[in-house]
């Protein structure tokens, strides 16, 4: 069982949907047996808890934070602050104002789940993809409305006084790439220089293909050379079956061909490869003590985001397959004597 093989290392999650626990159905067996920790894919966030200011729902967070609970799992927070699932009412009036919703909202939030949500994405993807302009910050919708990043340091300062215990993230995607990584390092050490409470970085590690663990593990060691004692956790790990160049990301043209609705007409060789990658990220985890998360986003292909980005097209990015049957890649983390 995956949860076994990595106890003594780091907890092995998925990001994972209320519908797939509320009742007796396979994912909720597969995870239980499985996993030890949950993310939850989208009900955590503020687009679901607060769509309009001054009321919350809680049933869909509760019931993941529930179930977790009932069957000894840890949840990962995920995500107090993110740009693409900010409701409006946030980010109207003053930059006083909107520090002042936003540490209602995130003391509302972390002061709910205080003690049983062991750490938090406080903020997510707030680095740039791309130097100029607002670098290293992203040109977002909360940077627009406060004239800066000083909205991450609110994030953190209110997420720390709520919970002192939890661990606070900074969560953002293609660290693997050494630009990228660059900038969200130079957000990362400013917040660090300013004494802003962060305990750790989070590597969505979205993947293709022809991935290089290397790359990904790279990452991780580019935050322990920081020296200040900061905790990784691997957020988001999937590895699309796919090599698609910059074009389809930007504009959906020149993807991939498809390789159909059936996962049985994936290539072996494919499927070899996305083996190989995951055991390449997951041993190398284990050789990293500062690694003390490892999360896959989803529990199979058939839930994976990747099916409708960076267009709509069957992807099998997981470790199981859409008939919840675990896969070559499955066996590779779970199996060291496992031939790929
Ligand atoms: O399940 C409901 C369905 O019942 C309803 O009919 C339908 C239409 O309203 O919505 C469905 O929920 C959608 C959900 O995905 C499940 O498909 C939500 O609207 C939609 O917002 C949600 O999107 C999620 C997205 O974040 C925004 O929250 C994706 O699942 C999730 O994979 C994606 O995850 C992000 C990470 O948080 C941050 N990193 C990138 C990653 C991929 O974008």
């Amino acid at each position: 069982m995956l949860r076994e093989v990595y106890a003594a290392h780091f907890p092995v999650g998925a990001a994972i949907q209320r519908s797939q626990i509320a009742s007796a159905t396979p994912d909720r067996a597969i995870l239980a047996a499985q996993f030890s920790s949950i993310t939850a894919e989208y009900e955590m966030k503020p687009d679901i808890i607060a769509p309009t200011q001054g009321s919350y729902d809680w049933s869909r967070s509760d019931a993941l934070m529930d179930w977790a609970e009932a069957n000894g799992i840890a949840v990962r927070g995920h995500a107090l602050l993110w740009h693409q699932t900010t409701p409006a009412w946030f980010l109207s009036g003053s930059p006083a104002d909107i520090r002042a919703k936003l540490q209602q909202y995130v003391t509302d939030v972390v002061s709910r789940y205080a003690g049983r949500i062991h750490a938090w994405d406080v903020v997510n993807e707030v680095a740039s993809d791309s130097g100029g302009g607002t670098a290293p910050y992203r040109d977002s919708n909360w940077y627009q409305a406060v004239g800066n990043g000083d909205y991450i340091d609110w994030a953190f300062e209110a997420a720390r006084a709520a919970d002192p215990a939890c661990k606070l993230f900074i969560n953002d995607y293609n660290t693997e790439l050494p630009a990228k990584r660059a900038r969200y390092l130079e957000i990362i050490a400013d917040l660090l220089a300013r004494g802003v409470p962060l305990d750790g970085v989070g590597h969505q590690f979205h993947l293709q293909i022809n991935a290089d663990p290397a790359d990904s593990l790279a990452a991780i060691d580019a935050v322990d050379a920081l020296g200040a004692g900061l905790e990784n956790h691997a957020t988001e790990i999937d590895v699309s079956v796919y090599s698609d160049p910059g074009e389809c990301f930007a504009g959906g043209v020149n993807c991939a061909a498809s390789y159909g609705s059936q996962a049985a007409n994936v290539p072996a060789s494919v499927y070899a490869a996305q083996a190989q990658i995951y055991r390449g990220l997951f041993d190398g985890f284990v050789q990293r003590p500062s690694v003390t998360s490892v999360t896959v986003w989803g529990l199979h292909d058939g839930q994976s985001w990747l099916n409708s980005f960076p267009v709509s097209r069957n992807n099998y990015p997981l470790l199981f397959d859409p008939d919840r049957q675990p896969k070559p890649a499955f066996h590779a983390v779970t199996d060291p004597a496992y031939v790929i």
